[in-house]
């Protein structure tokens, strides 16, 4: 029975060590987790979701696919109901805002004994911003295309020390150079246009910046 794993989620798993403990947070369906312990990637996985009919569809599913005995589910805001003993956290299908909300309010995450994997669908550069600045290193982030919208998946470690401009929180110097780098490019300056574009005088200077340093980079 082939799980229906959608190309966002399959980019997620690309950063996943073999053996690895996964929670996924936000798992809806629960399959991302039911296709890393099919595919022997994960040894265990901790499910969670903030609602109800989720976690339920999830552990339906794990006995569908026969890996309900690999599997814990959680009702919980992020990762605060949850065990810590995990080695990857992924986050997939969330804003930007849940995202940073969910790690500030998990201080015992900052450890380089956990590794993100994190898949924003809006607000990206908040994010980014977010994680540098807290001392989470991106090491390598590739777009992908979802139906007709551009996205990210980002492999996090706990590295403090890393610098960063505004022009990096809208277009990191470590994106993967892959089939949709020249198109996330012209997504991404071409929102910076527009909003620096309307917006005038009263344009967010670090939006600005950014958009300065991206236009240095027409090469692309
Ligand atoms: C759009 S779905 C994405 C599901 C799956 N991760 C994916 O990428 O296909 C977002 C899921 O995250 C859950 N969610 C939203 N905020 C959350 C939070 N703060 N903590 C845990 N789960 C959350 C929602 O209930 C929902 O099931």
């Amino acid at each position: 029975m082939k799980i229906p794993l959608s190309g966002r989620l399959l980019a997620c798993c690309e950063y996943i060590p073999q053996g690895s403990r996964v929670a996924d947070i936000g798992c809806d369906h629960g399959y991302l987790g039911i296709y890393l312990l099919k595919n022997g990637i994960a040894d265990k996985v901790l499910a969670t979701d903030i609602n109800e009919g989720p976690l339920q569809s999830a552990l339906r599913n794990s006995e569908k696919y026969g890996v309900r005995d690999k599997m814990a589910f959680y009702l919980s805001n992020g990762v605060k109901n949850i065990p810590r003993d995990f080695d990857i956290m992924v986050c997939a299908g969330m804003g930007g805002d849940t995202m940073v909300s969910i790690l500030s309010a998990a201080p015992w995450l900052q450890n380089t004994q956990y590794h993100l994997i994190l898949q924003c669908q809006s607000k990206t550069p908040i994010l980014r911003q977010y994680l540098w600045e807290t001392g989470w290193y991106i090491r390598e982030e590739q777009a992908l295309k979802d139906g007709r919208f551009l996205y990210t998946v980002m492999d996090v470690i706990w590295q403090p020390g890393h610098s960063f401009t505004p022009g990096e929180c809208y277009f990191p110097t470590t994106l993967k150079q892959n089939e949709h780098f020249s198109a996330y490019y012209q997504w991404v300056i071409g929102g910076l246009e527009k909003i620096v574009f309307y917006q005038k005088d009263q344009a967010d200077p670090f939006k600005v910046q950014a958009l300065e340093e991206l236009r240095k980079k027409e090469h692309i």
